[in-house]
């Protein structure tokens, strides 16, 4: 058994509290080897802004759950190295599908876990969620469940369909199952593709697909059933136009590749919604910044000059999620 406080890392529950209270949401980003892990730490420790540092299931397998734990436990050494004397950094299991994958993680050091049951029936989506929440509590690490269904398709998550949150269930499954936070949807999907074109409109100039707005009215309707219960929105990725363009230009393919639109996600960051999740931004900037060293530098062959980039853009990609979507920069307890 790893304890995650050995590890200095913290749950979620501290963090989600004052994110609140302050208006503002905590940066989930995905990460799936170092150079992810760097980026994201150098930005939000510049920053100085609480981290939670997401880890699926494809992750956990892809880079091997021991060498991850001591990753995390270098994160919180990394953080401190650049100047971020008190950081908050949380490892957490995205989309965590079973109580055995949790629990192996809750015994791995990670401070929180997801159980995501929200493909089950209602009753064995509680029955599972609170099985999960018993086992982690008795450690002090935090659970997310998920009530309502995303649409799209990445290695562990698939759904054709989203189903909106009904908001008449929160108060049950909540209560029932003891949760720490909520994983809601209203309308974002997991990928690049997060819309249809049919479901969208063209802007007449760039010919650029313009989504759906978010659910609002639903994310309204769920807080007054759960005044100032944290909220979690996954798949926020914005999928940046100009990285698309930039892997379309160099040998990519990616027609009609469409995300959440910031304004949202900002106005999102405002409410009761305290985690953000994003990985697929990531994923994408790393892509433009290797195909455009190898398109123009064909004989490059060295790791580090295409996965040196690939990490300056996703610095940047995090600092910009942070301060200008998220408003989580400044936000450590502990600002010295
Ligand atoms: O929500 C899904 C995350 O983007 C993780 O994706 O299962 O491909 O690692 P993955
Ligand atoms: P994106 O695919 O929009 O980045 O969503 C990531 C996510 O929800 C991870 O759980
Ligand atoms: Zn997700």
């Amino acid at each position: 058994m790893v304890d995650y406080k050995s590890l200095g890392l913290v749950n979620t529950r501290e963090m989600f509290k004052r994110a609140i209270n302050g208006g503002y949401a905590i940066p989930a980003f995905n990460f799936n080897n170092m150079e992810q892990l760097q980026a994201i730490i150098k930005a939000s420790s510049e920053l100085k802004s609480p981290v939670i540092l997401q880890v699926s299931k494809g992750a956990r397998n892809y880079a091997n759950q021991t060498l991850l734990r001591y990753m995390a436990q270098g994160a919180v050494e990394y953080a401190k190295e650049l100047g971020c004397n008190h950081p908050e950094i949380c490892l957490h299991l995205d989309h965590g599908d079973s109580f055995e994958i949790c629990k192996s993680c809750v015994d791995f050091g990670f401070s929180s876990v997801m159980i995501d049951g929200s493909s089950l029936p209602y009753d064995e989506n509680v029955a599972l969620t609170r099985k999960v929440v018993e086992y982690a509590h008795q450690f002090d690490v935090t659970v997310e469940g998920e009530l309502g269904v995303l649409a799209g398709v990445e290695d562990e998550v698939q759904a054709e369909e989203s189903h909106y949150t009904k908001p008449e269930e929160v108060i049950d499954f909540v209560t029932k199952t003891g949760v720490d936070s909520l994983a809601i949807s209203i309308g974002t999907s997991h990928g690049a593709y997060k819309f249809k074109p049919e479901q969208c409109t063209r802007d007449p100039k760039t010919g650029v697909l313009v989504p759906p707005p978010l659910a609002f009215d639903v994310l309204d309707a769920i807080m007054e059933k759960l005044p100032g219960f944290p909220i979690v929105l996954h798949g926020s990725s914005s999928v940046p136009q100009e990285y698309v363009k930039i892997i379309n230009e160099n040998g990519g393919k990616l027609p009609d590749a469409v995300g959440i639109p910031e304004e949202q996600l900002r106005k999102a960051s405002k409410s009761a919604v305290c985690k953000i999740n994003i990985d697929s931004d990531s994923r994408l900037a790393f892509t433009a910044a290797v195909r455009k060293v190898f398109a123009e530098k064909p004989g490059e062959f060295d790791p580090r000059k295409y996965c040196g980039p690939a990490r300056d853009l996703m610095t940047e990609l995090y600092k910009h999620k942070i301060v200008d979507v998220l408003g989580s920069d400044n936000k450590l307890a502990n600002l010295e």
